[in-house]
């Protein structure tokens, strides 16, 4: 079994955000919260100990650049140019873990995509997906997302799609473009 990258094991297991990290107090806090949701279906679908702390680094680690500005993040991202400026921390944080040695492509495949969905995503992926929109800190259809919540993960398929639909259904709703990979994600599932 390979050994889990330091940062991973520091996010997984200790829920400690890396140096570098540039987040508010309360993007930290919705991560720690993210992680808790995560640490929790993963014991429910009795994964093992190490998958357990891989998921609860995805949540730890995925909003790690979202307070940094997207001039910088631009820098870091190949092929930023497809991203808009607030879905930029996704694939920057991705692209730091992969310069900083972390080579789990799902992992990093997870973080980078976990605004827009991706169909290439797998269960960690899809699972930082729903969980980033269900963090029980989060305002606005506070009954809804509780219910989503009881329903994870053992109705994972029908959240996952309801949770897809809402989330587009907002950027439709605001008149802004659906980036194609969202498109892609959202045929795959249905
Ligand atoms: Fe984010
Ligand atoms: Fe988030």
């Amino acid at each position: 079994m390979a050994i889990l990258h330091p940062i991973i094991e520091a996010a997984g297991r200790d829920q400690k955000h890396p140096p570098w990290a540039v987040m508010s107090k309360s993007r930290r806090d919705h991560s720690i919260r993210v992680g808790r949701l995560l640490w929790k279906w993963s014991a429910v679908l009795e994964l093992k100990k190490r998958k357990r702390i891989r998921w609860r680094a995805a949540g730890i680690l995925h909003d790690c650049l979202k307070g940094e500005t997207p001039s910088v993040l631009r820098r870091e991202v190949e092929g930023a140019e497809s991203w808009p400026d607030p879905l930029l921390h996704g694939p920057a944080c991705a692209e730091r873990l992969r310069g900083l040695g972390v080579s789990d492509e799902k992992l990093l495949l997870a973080i980078a995509h976990h605004t827009t969905g991706h169909a290439g995503l797998g269960r960690l992926g899809q699972a930082l997906y729903m969980a980033d929109y269900l963090d029980p800190g989060r305002y606005g259809k506070v009954r809804k997302r509780a219910d989503w919540r009881r329903r994870m993960p053992l109705e994972w398929q029908d959240v996952l799609e309801e949770v897809a639909a809402v989330k587009i259904k907002s950027l439709i709703d605001r008149r802004v473009a659906v980036p194609t990979t969202t498109v892609n994600f959202w045929n795959g599932l249905v």
